[in-house]
């Protein structure tokens, strides 16, 4: 406990782990680029320094607060050694910014734009490295990487996989997978913990956006959709509305209007879902064998027990999920329709979580002729930006 100065305003603490969370709790902005309150401490970007009243720099993430401190958030000596820092980063990035996919949504960018910068004056000199399209569900993009080690730590801190890592020294240093395989070869879960608390295009979804809208000019086919609980809500606050407000009347509209010819709720196969698990759950019980039950609704658990703890394979609920279960519903549902009317029914799933990519492209979510159930699922980030 105790109290700091900040820019001469006196703010008492409590418990606070690091200046900075004291310096943004009394509403000033210091700009961060691998800070993230749920991940460890790295102290890498150093763009969070400040200076003391004896003109020290320290980085505020990674500093413990002490009572009586005086400190400043944006003299001109911080604020040229954090534009120098931002134009050695952009010295050393893509600047293809128009193309990224994080345009608009890039923290380096925004700081970029923040900071003035508007000419680098240092040569890129780091080797092009290939863009990664393996996986359905992220692209990782070496090229955009800052080093921040955010993605590195939400794999191994939140999600206890530890896909990615720090490889090499120096000039040489890099985010990679271990022996430099393609996403798909590693043990990743597709969860997109990575791409959520990474800053720039490094790590992105994998889109589909292009494929829904070539099926949406195809008058030959049949575009249905199914949307998952979640996405209602986060659509609606995309657009303004207030945080929690159910937009799904207005999302069913949007889409139709984009197209799309039925919109189907996957809360209906939830239930389903349960019905199936707790009947599962009666037999195991009066069995006596293989409980705990675990649930088999989110793709990327699955992963994590098949690759990391497969002593639990035997725990999992055999029923699948509710997008897969509405999936096979539709798709029996219209193969009476599709050979009627002429017409090929293409099923959309759309989801809050990158995972449910990977889950559409599991063999086992296929019908007899190969086809998978769901042909493409689209997050709520592609389908906001469809809308938009
Ligand atoms: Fe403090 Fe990066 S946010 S060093």
């Amino acid at each position: 406990m105790g109290t700091i100065t900040i820019n001469g305003k006196k703010v008492e603490f409590t418990d606070e782990k690091n200046v900075l969370t004291i310096i943004r709790k009394a509403g000033f902005e210091v700009p961060t680029l691998c800070y993230q309150p749920e991940l460890s401490i790295f102290g890498a970007c150093r763009l969070c320094m400040v200076e003391d009243d004896r003109g020290r720099f320290f980085a505020s993430c990674s500093e413990e607060p002490r009572d009586g401190m005086v400190i400043y958030t944006h003299t001109e000596r911080l604020r040229k050694n954090r534009k120098l820092i931002v134009e050695l980063l952009l010295a050393a990035h893509c600047r293809d910014c128009t193309t990224c996919d994080k345009h608009g949504r890039c923290k380096l960018q925004k700081l970029a734009y923040q900071l003035g910068i508007n000419n680098v004056r240092f040569e890129n000199h780091r080797e092009i490295q290939p863009v990664d399209f393996s996986s359905p569900a992220i692209v990782r993009d070496p090229n955009k990487c800052i080093l921040c080690g955010c993605c590195v730590r939400a794999c191994s801190e939140l999600q206890g996989i530890g896909v990615l890592a720090f490889a090499h020294r120096g000039t040489d240093a890099t985010v990679t997978t271990a022996f430099d395989r393609k996403m798909a070869m590693t043990n990743c879960v597709s969860c997109g913990q990575c791409r959520v608390v990474c800053p720039t295009g490094a790590l992105t979804i994998h889109h589909n956006m292009t494929d829904v809208w070539q099926a949406l000019g195809d008058k030959n086919t049949r575009v249905v959709a199914q949307i998952a609980p979640a996405v209602r809500v986060a659509i609606g606050e995309a657009f303004g509305l207030p945080k929690g407000e159910n937009s799904m009347g207005k999302v069913v509209a949007a889409l139709h209007r984009m197209g799309f010819d039925e919109v189907f709720d996957t809360a209906y196969t939830a239930d389903l879902t349960i019905m199936e698990e707790s009947a599962e759950f009666l037999e195991r019980v009066k069995a006596g064998a293989n409980l705990p039950l675990m649930t088999s609704c989110c793709p990327a658990w699955v992963k994590y027990v098949e690759n990391e703890r497969p002593e639990f394979l035997k725990n999992l609920s055999t029923a699948r999920s509710p997008m897969q279960m509405f999936a096979s519903v539709l798709k029996e549902n219209y193969r009476k329709k599709d050979a009627e009317d002429g017409r090929t029914t293409f099923h959309i799933a759309i989801m809050p979580c990158t995972a449910k990519k990977m889950e559409a492209r599991r063999e086992e979510f296929r019908d007899a002729y190969g086809v998978p159930y769901v042909d493409l699922v689209l997050t709520t980030q592609e389908v906001v930006q469809m809308m938009k």
